[in-house]
């Protein structure tokens, strides 16, 4: 009995040393060379049935060293596409956001939540010379590094890129930063910050008020989004070269990346005015940089928010109203003004534009006759582009957001459920893998034995060292 128990764990270790071994590699083509050009050196198509042949990135394993926003937005992404995403958080503490804008006692904030699903979490302390080896053993494991610290911080832990690539050269380093190089590197940034050195708040809200930001996070999950694609890309590129590489991706420049139909108009300004603003029609000259357009429609086709049966007790009765030049005589027979098909004022798009204002107000006559809905489904069937503004509680409601999977309920031990955005990207042979997210240290053991084959004697020392758990005092998360 005791010798089929002592094979048994022998057994077990072997699997877990292999499986610590464990990163993307391609196939050996087994084929003569000129069927596997034709193949373009890929595995055959695989026969089993679309849908479970796995999921896109299985068997990438990710070291998440992210926090706050941006970063973990990158890593639940590929957590969802199928990544094994381990995330390093220090003992006691955890990411800073599990405690802030909480709104249950004693649980997880919806901030962490939403933003760590399908991970493991496992805690280290990365200045603790134990936590050191723990944290070289995994990148010897891992695929990608990836880390939104404050600029030098990483370094400052000893994970310099060259010392993470002594260790394994095939891994990925992937990094946000709040700027590129240059005068503003060393500086940490948050959300708004970015909003407003990527050009978004300069370009944001109405000529005569002030700069606005935004509430979609271009910022952080904008940028979490890029330094996705970099990711990916380089582990493509790492199938051909056998090497990682470094990923940057800064906050300025995922915003202005956003906002680049901003700087285009920078550049047409040189050209004479924006015709398509509605500035121009009112006569209002133009300064010497892109203004603030209101609710202008960023494109060649004018549109405006309009107010819609309801909008004096509901805030969010409006709809978003686009006067398309091809369906012109469409839109003039829907609100009653079939004269302006044929009025030499209002006929072409050129004739129109010093005129939005008023063409806008008469459409809003009609729209203010019918709700958001109404004037949805009556313009959708006559081509006419139109869009509801949506509340949050509409949004969390609609039940083909629930069926695409793109608004996701997840139960929680502890908070129990809760609803988050579901992978936004619908891949069709690879379904997306939307869990809870784990609590603070929840796989600590599991990722020690499982993923670094540490044996228990191994990890009762680690847990005596202190490099696992949390300190006597531990630092506090901002409390609800
Ligand atoms: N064990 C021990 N120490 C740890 C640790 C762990 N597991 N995880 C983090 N730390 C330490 C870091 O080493 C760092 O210590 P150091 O400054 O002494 O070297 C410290 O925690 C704080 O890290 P830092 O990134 O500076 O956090 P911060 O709260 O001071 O700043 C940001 C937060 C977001 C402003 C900053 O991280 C930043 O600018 N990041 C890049 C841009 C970004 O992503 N911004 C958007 C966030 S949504």
């Amino acid at each position: 009995m005791a010798l089929r128990k002592k094979a048994a764990k022998e057994k077990a270790k072997t699997a877990a040393k292999k499986s610590a071994r464990k990163a993307v590699k391609l196939k050996a083509v087994k084929k003569p060379a000129a069927k596997a050009a034709a193949r373009n050196g890929l595995p055959r198509p695989s026969p089993k049935p679309w849908g479970q042949a796995g999921r896109a990135l299985d068997g990438v394993r990710i070291l998440d060293f992210t926090h706050v926003q941006s970063g973990p937005t990158c890593t639940q992404l590929l957590a969802y596409m199928g990544a094994d995403v381990i995330k390093v958080e220090r003992p006691g503490v955890g990411d800073i956001t599990r405690g802030q804008l909480r709104d249950v006692k004693g649980a997880d904030s919806l901030y962490f939540t939403m933003l760590n699903g399908s991970k493991r979490s496992i805690t280290i302390d990365s200045k603790h010379p134990r936590g050191k080896k723990i944290l070289d053993r995994l990148v010897k494991t891992c695929d990608v590094l990836v880390e939104n610290f404050a600029p030098g911080a990483l370094d400052r832990m000893g994970l310099t890129f060259e010392h993470i690539h002594k260790l394994n050269p095939r891994m990925i380093v992937a990094s946000v930063k709040g700027f590129g190089p240059g005068p503003y590197e060393d500086c940490k940034v948050y959300e708004n910050v970015a909003q407003c050195a990527g050009g978004s708040a300069s370009t944001t809200g109405f000529r005569d008020g002030p700069p606005l930001v935004t509430a979609a996070q271009i910022g952080d999950s904008g940028t979490g989004l890029h330094l996705a694609l970099g990711i990916v890309s380089a582990l493509y590129q790492r199938l051909r070269t056998g090497r990682g590489q470094r990923v940057l991706c800064a906050m300025q420049d995922g915003v202005l990346n956003l906002a680049r139909v901003k700087l285009r108009d920078q550049q047409r300004l040189q050209h004479g005015p924006l015709t398509e603003y509605s500035q121009y029609g009112e006569g209002i000259p133009f300064g010497k940089a892109t203004p603030r357009a209101g609710n202008d429609s960023g494109g060649g086709q004018p549109g405006w928010i309009l107010k819609c049966k309801g909008w004096e007790d509901d805030p969010d009765a409006y709809v978003y109203f686009i006067t398309q030049a091809p369906v012109w005589g469409a839109i003039c027979d829907l609100i009653g003004k079939p004269e302006w098909k044929t009025d030499p004022d209002f006929a072409t798009p050129p004739a129109r534009l010093p005129r939005l204002r008023q063409i806008f107000n008469t459409i809003e006559q009609w729209t203010l006759t019918k709700t958001k809905f109404e004037v949805m489904e009556i313009c959708n069937k006559l081509d006419i582009p139109v869009g509801p503004i949506l509340s949050m509680k509409e949004l969390a409601e609609e039940p083909s957001l629930r069926a695409t999977g793109t608004v996701v309920e997840v139960d929680h031990p502890t908070r129990g459920p809760y609803l988050t955005v579901g992978n936004p990207i619908k891949l069709s042979d690879s379904p997306a893998d939307v869990r809870r997210s784990p609590l603070l240290g929840e796989h600590t053991d599991e990722v020690l034995r499982q993923v670094l084959g540490y044996s228990a004697p191994e990890i009762a020392e680690i847990k005596a060292s202190g490099a696992i758990t949390a300190p006597d005092k531990p630092a506090k998360a901002e409390a609800a």
